[in-house]
């Protein structure tokens, strides 16, 4: 049987990012233009900024994906691109790329939804891996538990009812005074230290609910700044960022166990920008284990955003013919 290549361009947030995939599951080329440098100074995205740094950077990091596949772009198969959720003027750029190539290619057009590219980077990580199984999707704006029962068929079963996870560990870094983005800095200080140390809060919704809320911890975060300031004590930023980690790890933990043991899954799935994090990948392994459920982890660079994960989800569209018109829009509030 023909391989079946798949390109995949991603741009809905600070990534410019274009890939090509073989038979969905085979990564030939991953290229990953991060504008962090350009955003640090101000400590978070700035949209305008964003979109005009992807526009400089689409057809490069396109060019690169391709001839580091080794391939020509005649010899693609389809074309699959992020059009939602992100930053609206960040997904036009890549949106628009993606139909102009599709169109001068004459090479059918896949619309993909972000966090099912996030779920897909599991399939690039496992090979084997096939559905159905529990997915905690955590990122920079998502906190998401998700029942994937096929390719296509996704269930959520609990969402943060607040901040996101990343958006959490972005804003307690920040009161650190550690810089952007926060998830890997706080997760290299707490390395060295003790995150049993400040009991901060875990929120929890009872027996029924597999929701999240982290809005609270991070403002017992900087109640905890402000006091020790207050009576002119120092606080220990490693102790402080450990603590919170732990807090968040452990509801994240918790909720996506009880989801696979409410769906009796065998295997539970990490996704998103924070399923990088190596103490949630630890314990998510310690923990899962132990009840005898097997967890698959994509590698950090996969986790983070990629075009590889956006071109594995846009090949199983293909295969079920789910087609997109040229008219396709950005859709910047995209559910899934
Ligand atoms: O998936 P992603 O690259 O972009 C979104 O779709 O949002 O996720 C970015 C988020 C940021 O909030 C970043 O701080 C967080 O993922 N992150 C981490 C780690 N690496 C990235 N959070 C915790 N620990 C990490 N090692
Ligand atoms: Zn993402």
């Amino acid at each position: 049987m023909k391989d079946l290549l798949v390109l995949g361009i991603e741009t809905s947030c600070d990534e410019t990012s274009a890939a090509v995939v073989k038979n969905g599951r085979t990564i030939l080329s991953n290229v990953i233009s991060s504008q962090i440098d350009v955003h640090q100074k101000f400590g978070g995205v700035v949209p305008e900024i964003a979109s005009r740094k992807h526009v400089e950077l689409i057809i490069p990091v396109i060019d690169q994906a391709v001839h580091d596949a080794g391939i020509e772009k005649k010899d693609l198969d389809a074309i699959g691109v992020t059009y939602g959720p992100g930053l609206v003027g960040a997904l036009l750029v890549g949106l628009s790329a993606a139909k102009a190539m599709a169109y001068a290619l004459n090479k059918p057009l896949i619309g993909v939804h972000h966090i099912e590219g996030h779920i897909a980077a599991n399939y690039l990580q496992s090979k084997a891996l096939k559905p159905p199984f529990v997915c905690l999707v955590a990122s920079g704006g998502h906190s998401h538990i998700v029942y994937a029962e096929d390719y296509h068929k996704f269930e959520i079963m609990g969402q943060t009812r607040d901040d996101a996870a990343g958006e959490a560990f972005d804003k307690v870094a920040r009161a650190l005074g550690m810089g952007y983005p926060g998830g890997p800095l706080i997760d290299k200080a707490a390395q060295a230290a003790d995150g049993r140390l400040i009991d901060f809060p875990r929120v929890r919704f009872g027996n029924e609910s597999l929701d999240f809320s982290f809005s609270g911890l991070k403002t017992a975060v900087l109640n905890y700044l402000n006091k020790a300031e207050q009576k002119g004590e120092a606080w220990d930023a490693q102790n402080v960022a450990a603590s919170f980690q732990q807090a968040v790890v452990d509801v994240l933990v918790e909720n996506t166990l009880r989801a696979a043991q409410r769906k009796q899954v065998k295997i539970v799935a990490l996704a998103g920008g924070v399923a990088a994090n190596s103490s949630l990948r630890k314990q998510m392994k310690g923990c899962a284990e132990a009840i005898g459920l097997e967890v698959c982890c994509p590698e950090p660079v996969l986790c983070t955003d990629n075009a590889a994960m956006i071109a594995c989800a846009a090949y199983y569209e293909y295969k079920k013919n789910n087609i997109s018109d040229l008219s396709l829009n950005a859709v910047p509030g995209l559910r899934l």
